[in-house]
């Protein structure tokens, strides 16, 4: 829900007795929550829809195609890794349900350590930097800061916005990764030179399945969890999370955390 704004739904009732007027009776009823939870379906069913079906009707296709033709040995490779990569896409969908599902009934368990942020981040940007050729990772960050928390959790969370700023900068560019600290937090930017977002989408990027619909996201596949996980994970930890972008000019997410003493 949006920065307080509630909706109403009044309800206008003339009174009569005996067919006389005596006034009209007002009902208002708040339907703020019955209104997200029916967009909340909307994009499930949408989601769920897209991102089910597209990955299932490749594998199908694909492993048909192996069972029925007789194929070369160097498309049947190319072939599996196809059905291996859809295979993922209904993983990472699958996953992230049940993450979401488990943050939110509150039984996401979690086992808070203290440990090195730098290590923390390099392992992901190693990972991540091995996924595309098209990127350079730029990576600041004091080797003494330790941060605190599950470090599972963290990992997803700054896993999640490195793939979002890979995948949604298609034509390469700069990553950087900087890492501050003040009095009372640490602040760890993550910015890329990609397609970014408009201001009213911007403000909408940490809602459940809310993803942005143009020309130029439309290919790009997704669920619409992640940064709403991130999110949830980050303020479990006491920060905060945001989102700093401009249309067509790359986005700047920033994760603050408490500083450890
Ligand atoms: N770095 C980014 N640059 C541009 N758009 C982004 C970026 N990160 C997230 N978004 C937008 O926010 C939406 C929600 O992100 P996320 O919750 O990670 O879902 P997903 O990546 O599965 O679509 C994305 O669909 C995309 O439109
Ligand atoms: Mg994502």
């Amino acid at each position: 829900m949006q920065g307080g704004r509630r909706i109403i739904r009044m309800y206008a009732e003339p009174i009569e007795l005996q067919d006389e007027r005596f006034g009209v009776m007002f009902v208002s009823r708040d339907i703020t929550k019955e209104i997200e939870i029916d967009r909340l379906k909307t994009e499930l069913v949408a989601t769920v829809s897209h991102e089910l079906r597209t990955p299932l009707t490749s594998i199908l296709g694909f492993t048909e195609l192996l069972e029925h033709r007789h194929v070369d040995e160097e498309k049947q490779m190319r072939y599996l890794s196809m059905i291996h990569n859809e295979t993922t896409r209904l993983e990472r969908l699958v996953s992230n349900l049940l993450d979401v599902q488990k943050i939110e009934s509150g039984h996401a368990q979690q086992d808070f350590k203290v440990e090195s942020l730098f290590e923390l981040l390099s392992d992901i940007l190693e990972i991540h930097a091995g996924s595309t050729e098209l990127h350079a990772f730029h990576f600041d960050c004091d080797e003494t800061i330790r941060v605190s928390g599950d470090p599972a959790q963290l990992r997803q969370v700054f896993s999640n916005i490195l793939n979002n700023a890979i995948k949604y900068s298609p034509d390469g560019g700069n990553i950087a990764v900087n890492v501050s600290c003040d009095d009372d937090v640490i602040r760890i930017a993550i910015e890329d030179e990609g397609m970014g977002v408009a201001p009213a989408d911007a403000e909408r990027l940490f809602e459940k399945f809310y993803r942005v619909q143009n020309e130029q996201s439309r290919n790009i596949g997704g669920t619409g969890l992640g940064l709403a996980i991130c999110k949830e994970i980050i303020e479990s930890h006491g920060g905060t999370i945001s989102v700093c972008s401009e249309l067509g000019n790359g986005t700047t997410m920033t994760v603050e955390l408490p500083i450890v003493a």
